[in-house]
């Protein structure tokens, strides 16, 4: 499978009225088009400073990032879902939807079929005249991530898309993710806190370490496709879980030593 993204060495310090904050160090990521990465690590380790830094929204300090196919990472990867939903207050769920068409200059008629389209495959329907207030926190997180597909993008960037809704929603959500993977086998780079989240959603976790974050261990999930949440009844899934914990374990205790 062709490498999609590859992230070489990358470094991040900010300058601060405090002095120079490293927030990454050294991280390496590749990931295979198509594939579904999820990026786990203690709070502060850097995962929402590398998502930026492939959206294009920060620059790397120093270090390589490439988009295949041959492509230097240099123009925004427009296609970013946020733990806060980031969506217009003052746009309909079909106009936050057709936004990214619409700046990228679709006809009208084309980029409401676009619209339609993603709206149909979140179950948002019925909603497509709501504003944002009108809606749930699930079903603005279900137009963030229609909004984040209609801009077809190369590679979807998640971070923590889940992590503001209650269990339920979140379970029903964690479905619908994997069946929008199903239908459209986009490369994403997935950000959760939750274990089970991201061993039931993906190929591959990548644990980074405490602050100042670099790559710990990464681990394959051959749990096979198409799953559902049934599978985090089984023993592999609960045998995969403990082993990614146990190594989380030690760098969730580190970051909390660090914050004392
Ligand atoms: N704009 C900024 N200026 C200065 N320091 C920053 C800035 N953004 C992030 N940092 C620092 O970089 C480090 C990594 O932050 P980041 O938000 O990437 O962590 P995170 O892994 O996403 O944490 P969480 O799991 O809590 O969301 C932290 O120490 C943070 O204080
Ligand atoms: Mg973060």
């Amino acid at each position: 499978m062709a490498v999609k993204i590859l992230a070489e060495n990358i470094w991040k310090t900010f300058q601060t009225a405090g002095g120079p904050i490293d927030a990454i160090k050294n991280f390496n990521l590749s990931v295979e088009e198509g594939k579904f990465v999820s990026i786990v690590g203690p709070s502060g380790c850097g995962k929402s400073t590398f998502l930026r830094i492939l959206a294009g929204l920060v620059p790397a300090t120093s270090g390589n990032l490439k988009i295949f196919p041959g492509k230097d990472l240099t123009k925004p990867l427009n296609s970013v879902v946020f733990q806060e939903y980031a969506i217009f207050p003052w746009r309909t769920v079909l106009d936050n939807v057709s936004f990214g068409p619409e700046m990228r200059g679709v006809g009208k008629k084309e980029r409401r079929e676009l619209a339609l389209h993603w709206i149909d495959a979140v179950g948002l329907n019925k909603f497509i005249d709501c504003y944002p207030h009108q809606l749930s926190g699930g079903m603005k997180q279900r137009v963030s991530i229609a909004r984040a597909l209609a801009n077809d993008p190369e590679v979807l960037l998640m971070d923590e898309p889940l992590g503001a809704l209650d269990a339920q929603t979140r379970n029903v959500l964690q479905e619908e993710l994997l069946k929008l993977w199903e239908a459209t086998h986009k490369t994403v780079i997935y950000i959760t806190h939750s274990i089970e989240e991201a061993v039931l959603l993906s190929d591959e976790v990548v644990l980074m370490t405490s602050h100042p974050g670099t790559n710990k261990i990464n681990f394959d999930i051959n749990i096979p496709r198409p799953r559902d949440l049934k599978i985090t009844g089984t023993p592999e899934f609960a045998r995969l879980t403990l082993v990614i914990w146990e190594v989380l374990r030690d760098e969730v205790i580190a970051a909390m030593e660090d914050q004392r």
